[in-house]
């Protein structure tokens, strides 16, 4: 598939939006402060925190472990929106706090509708769940600070 060029000049933080690439979901997520801070708390509570068991493609080598982005856009999640289970997409859940359905310690992220796999604002999953694997990090470029190519 060819590369996507997507611009992200709009997305305000807390936003996600999707783009299509090789006929599938990819999000884009801009974080906020509060949203990168949970993820040093998820850290201890997901199942590959360094995403050494890749799904269908290995953590691209410029992101960095616990942001799973580029270090110069940080705050920039971008992921392929499919359970490493059986393939649903999982929906964006950014609520904080206990819910009904969601793990007490819950701090926002995304939660597989179909069995139940959540997984924090990385797109890793968390321990104990169905989906095996961390949702994938596309390889990605930024070719400016609001344009992005994903593949
Ligand atoms: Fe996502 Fe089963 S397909 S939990």
């Amino acid at each position: 598939g060819a590369p996507v060029e997507v611009d992200i000049s709009s997305l305000q933080p807390g936003e996600m939006t999707v783009a299509e690439w090789r006929g599938k979901p990819v999000w884009i997520l801009k974080r906020t402060p509060e949203m990168m801070a949970s993820l040093a708390k998820t850290e201890s509570e997901v199942a590959d925190p360094d995403s050494l068991k890749p799904y269908t493609m290995p953590l691209p080598e410029y992101c960095e472990k616990q942001s799973r982005s580029r270090k110069d856009h940080k705050d920039v999640l971008i992921a392929v929106g499919i359970c490493s289970h059986l393939g649903c997409s999982p929906g964006k859940k950014f609520a904080e706090g206990p819910q009904p359905s969601l793990p007490d310690n819950w701090v926002g992220g995304f939660l597989c509708p179909c069995h139940g796999s959540t997984f924090d604002l990385s797109g890793r999953v968390f321990k104990n769940k169905p989906a095996p694997q961390n949702l994938d990090v596309p390889p990605h470029m930024y070719l400016s600070d609001t344009k992005i190519v994903i593949g």
